[in-house]
């Protein structure tokens, strides 16, 4: 069985939606694979709620609770591995990974960013997009490397940038992308290994 372990911080709407589009798809038939965790950095992550009714494992490890970045990331790893994951999928998982993490997990490390990469990458994208006039935005799936938010696409959705929009308009439209991209990002790579 092909482990996926997922990683929140918040709402955990794209954690969900790979998990119903994994229950809808019957990822564990079709794809030898499943959703074995929903890890947090977050105590009070709403995502993480969802997870446990649908009876999935969750863990929770408050970096607040680490002396630095590196011991942090060391103890997530060490959480993550006992799940042998074939995938690990950052879903809204605000935080900035040491490099020592994404070598790690090279090639089975994805993330979703509410921005078209290259543009944008960092925080407050919908705002920036907005402030830039673009009259397009959208989220981007893509394989994790050092630096932040880079790394090779894997999927694109694109919205338009209506003239009344705010961050929160654009951001809610953007998100009704996130969750049909990434699932099936997330699929694909399956399919493949
Ligand atoms: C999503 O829009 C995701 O693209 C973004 O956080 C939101 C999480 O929503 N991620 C980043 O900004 C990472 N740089 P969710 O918790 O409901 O999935």
């Amino acid at each position: 069985m092909k482990n996926i372990v997922i990683l929140i911080s918040g709402g955990g709407s794209n954690m969900a939606a790979i998990v119903k589009t994994a229950e809808r798809e019957r990822w564990q038939d079709k794809l030898g694979a499943r959703v074995a965790a929903v890890l947090s950095n977050k105590a009070d992550a709403k995502g993480l709620l969802f997870a446990r009714e649908q009876g999935i494992a969750t863990e929770v490890l408050d970096h607040k609770r680490y002396d630095s970045r590196e011991a942090f990331d060391a103890a997530l790893m060490a959480v993550i591995d006992a799940y042998q994951p074939a995938l690990v999928v950052l879903a809204g998982f605000m935080r900035i990974l040491t490099p020592g993490f994404v070598s790690h997990y090279e090639g089975r490390l994805l993330n979703i960013h509410p921005s078209l990469l290259p543009a944008f990458p960092g925080l407050h994208t919908h705002q920036r997009a907005i402030e830039a006039g673009c009259k397009f935005a959208g989220a981007t799936v893509h394989q994790v490397t050092a630096e932040l938010d880079h790394g090779p696409i894997l999927a694109q959705a694109v919205v338009p940038v209506l003239p009344d929009d705010d961050e929160h308009t654009l951001a809610a439209r953007v998100l009704t992308q996130e969750h049909l991209i990434y699932p099936r990002a997330v699929a694909e790579l399956l399919q493949k290994q």
